[in-house]
């Protein structure tokens, strides 16, 4: 059984010979989870596997998971589920749920889905190696187990993620994830995501600059930061975790902006963006960074949730759509040409017409480039589906959904037609895969863009005008400049 569902890579150029075992990971959700998954099949190559992209092919078969929303947790579960008659004529083979669902679901993965062999927390994931070690160990002597079998769960939270690729070999290609922090603080009420990523804990800036110049010389150019809350890197730092002068944080402590400054002089790196960033900690010092950096790019993104100061409130997310202004007014006094993205729960519980209408009207007002909208799914576990109920109809959640969709199509066209007849630096990134003869790429807004291009300028920028602009994307042709 073969699968173009995968989002592993195989990697022919493996010291581990044909013979070796082999893992494949399927993944699922956020970018957290993509970096995740690089990070295990890096783990699993040490230990002399091999990452295949066939499921046939594959000893051991991860899926990394994740719990935002009951569709993503039921399509984990329909694939698992795929793979009953596949254990069956190959019991050797060895299962595992790791990521977000794994942390939230625990045991009732095993009572949903008795094949799986493995349920590896979000912190625990280091240990995927040992775990697969231990299922074939038990296995083996399966009278000194008793009626738990061979299989394996563990989901301690309170731990480090210890990360240390720099003996690895890199087959991330032009762009890479980084994860410079994981978990999130704050407690927004409709959120399952501080329960399953635990605590934040920051890296420190010495080691996520050494990762990032291990991936720069090994050809990436790119970088995508991620942290739930990446703009409040380094409050659960010490003021000592930087060298030199004092960090830009609160209290002298490490902050992001000190990171962007310390990746601007990362040699061989383009690029650099980030997701996702909270309100509650725009700070001026942050601002002037992104203005600063050439790297990194003109875009944001700052999700609101909610143009509704009753709806913010219940949603807990600490600010009201004045304080969300005056975060924006931070960022645009440095940044004037600054593209922002956006988060949009429709229905939460008890969101009337009228809260709705003013997320229409907050979205059309801040001038939000690219948008993402979300019908409110009750979590469990989340304070808004333990005390409210869910009480906006589908119906209602779907009309909503498709108003302020409309709404976000009419800010992104006008956002990008600002861009036309514009000269945009592009950094290009691949070939339109049903157009050859465009490239895509990224304005230093961040805005994606087409070019018919050679292929020679995948992986650099050059100036490009802009000619065109629908509400998804911009199109335009290289200027070529005197003496180039
Ligand atoms: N840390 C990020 C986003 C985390 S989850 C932040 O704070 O913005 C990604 C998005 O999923 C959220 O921004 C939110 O819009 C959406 N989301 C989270 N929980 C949800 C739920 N229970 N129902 C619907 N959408 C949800
Ligand atoms: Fe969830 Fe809120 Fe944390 Fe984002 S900030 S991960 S929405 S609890
Ligand atoms: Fe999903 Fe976990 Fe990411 S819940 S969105 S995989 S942090």
């Amino acid at each position: 059984m073969s699968t173009t569902r995968t989002q592993s890579q195989s990697d022919p150029q493996s010291a581990q010979g044909p013979s070796a075992p082999a893992v494949h990971l399927v993944t699922f959700g956020c970018q957290m989870n993509k970096y995740d998954s690089s990070l295990v099949e890096g783990r699993f190559r040490r230990r002399g596997y091999r990452v295949t992209d066939s499921m046939g092919d594959a000893d051991v078969i991860l899926f990394n998971t994740c719990s935002v929303r009951d569709h993503a947790e039921e399509r984990t579960y329909s694939w698992i589920g795929e793979l009953k008659r596949e254990k069956e004529t190959r019991p050797e083979l060895v299962l595992g749920v790791m990521g977000c669902m794994a942390q939230r679901a625990e045991e009732e993965i095993f009572g949903r889905a008795a094949h799986v062999d493995i349920v590896c927390g979000t912190r625990r994931f280091g240990d995927l190696p040992d775990m697969v070690e231990e299922v074939f160990a038990r296995r083996a002597n399966p009278e000194a187990f008793g009626t738990k079998g061979a299989r394996l769960l563990d989901t301690e939270q309170g731990l480090e993620v210890e990360v240390n690729r720099l003996g690895d070999e890199y087959d991330g290609g032009l762009h890479a994830y980084l994860a410079v922090m994981r978990g999130c603080d704050l407690n927004c009420t409709y959120c399952i995501v501080p329960t399953t990523r635990g605590r934040v804990r920051s890296r420190p800036i010495a080691d996520l600059v050494a990762e990032a110049r291990w991936m720069a010389e090994r050809g990436c150019k790119t970088l995508t930061l991620l942290g739930q809350t990446i703009n409040s890197y380094g409050e659960d730092l010490p003021t000592s975790a930087i060298s030199g002068n004092s960090g830009l944080g609160r209290g002298g402590r490490p902050s992001l902006a000190d990171l962007l400054y310390a990746l601007e002089e990362v040699d061989g790196l383009e690029r650099v963006r980030m997701i996702t960033l909270h309100p509650s900690y725009v700070t001026p010092e942050f601002a002037k960074a992104v203005a600063r950096c050439s790297k990194v790019e003109r875009f944001l993104p700052l999700p609101a949730q909610s143009g509704s100061d009753e709806i913010l409130r219940n949603m807990r997310r600490g600010y009201t759509t004045d304080l969300y202004r005056k975060r924006i007014d931070i960022l645009r006094n440095e940044v004037p040409d600054l593209e922002l993205s956006s988060d949009w729960i429709v229905g939460f519980p008890g969101e009337s017409e009228a809260d709705f209408a003013a997320s229409e009207r907050f979205l059309e007002e801040i001038g939000f480039a690219v948008n993402y909208i979300f019908k409110y799914d009750p979590r469990p576990g989340t304070v808004s589906s333990d005390q409210r109920s869910d009480d906006i109809a589908l119906a209602v959640k779907k009309e909503r959904n498709a108003r302020l969709l409309a709404a976000a199509e009419a800010s992104g066209r006008k956002q990008l037609r600002g861009h036309m007849d514009n000269l945009r630096r592009v950094f290009f990134e691949d070939q339109n895969a049903k157009k050859p003869e465009l490239l895509r790429g990224k304005t230093e807004h961040g805005l994606p863009i087409s070019v018919p291009a050679d292929p020679q300028w995948i992986g650099r920028e050059a100036v490009v005008m802009v000619r065109d602009a629908t509400a998804f994307g911009l199109g335009g042709e290289i200027q070529l400049l005197p003496g180039s």
